[in-house]
């Protein structure tokens, strides 16, 4: 029977490595397959614990949230910095889309975030649900750093903002919280 916390390794689907290759045992790549059909309730009701401790600066884990990919990476401190250089006037979306704050809260940087080094977002791109591709240093994507949507060309900065549409939004941060220094629970 499914449980309000669920921590499968079915929940973890795959790396996109930076400039580090080498990443510990428990991300393994695990296929791209779900085979649970679990009922509505069960997906509203449901969370998932991780411990990111092995994710390395400049890399992304995809886990799976609610039937969604959540993108969980790391970020390295140029990163961080280009981020929090971007004022929000310049942005398409405004808005945090922050599921941990107020609807109000403007998209900066710091609202994006519990940590700086760490961005947590809903891998759905706000257009037409598209997943989003990371960008690496190895394999840029895009222009800003971030994600890029090859359905229809939207980009995302890496803090998971919106920067050339057609998407309407930032990409969502879900609820989520640091139940250890290196563990999250979300949702
Ligand atoms: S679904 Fe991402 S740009 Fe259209």
């Amino acid at each position: 029977m499914a449980t309000a916390t669920q921590t499968t390794r079915r929940d973890f689907l795959y790396v996109a490595t930076g400039a580090v290759g080498a990443v510990g045992v428990a991300f393994t790549a695990w296929p791209f397959i779900d085979q649970m059909n679990p009922t509505s309730a069960v997906l509203a009701m449901s969370s998932m614990e991780a411990d990111i401790a092995a994710i390395q600066p400049g890399q992304q884990v995809v886990f799976k949230w609610r039937g969604h990919p959540l993108f969980v990476r790391r970020r390295t401190p140029k990163e961080i910095a280009e981020a929090r250089a971007v004022p929000v006037s310049q942005l398409i979306d405004p808005l945090a889309r922050n599921a941990n704050l107020p609807d109000s809260a403007p998209a900066t940087d710091a609202n994006r975030e519990i940590k700086p080094e760490w961005i947590i977002v809903v891998g759905v791109c706000t257009h037409l649900g598209c997943t989003p591709t990371v960008s690496t240093p190895q394999s840029p994507q895009g222009e800003y750093g971030g994600w890029l949507c090859h359905c229809h060309g939207s980009q995302y900065d890496v803090a998971g903002r919106v920067r050339k549409g057609p998407a309407p939004q930032n990409l969502a941060v879900p609820p989520y919280s640091f139940i250890g220094p290196t563990k999250i629970k979300v949702g």
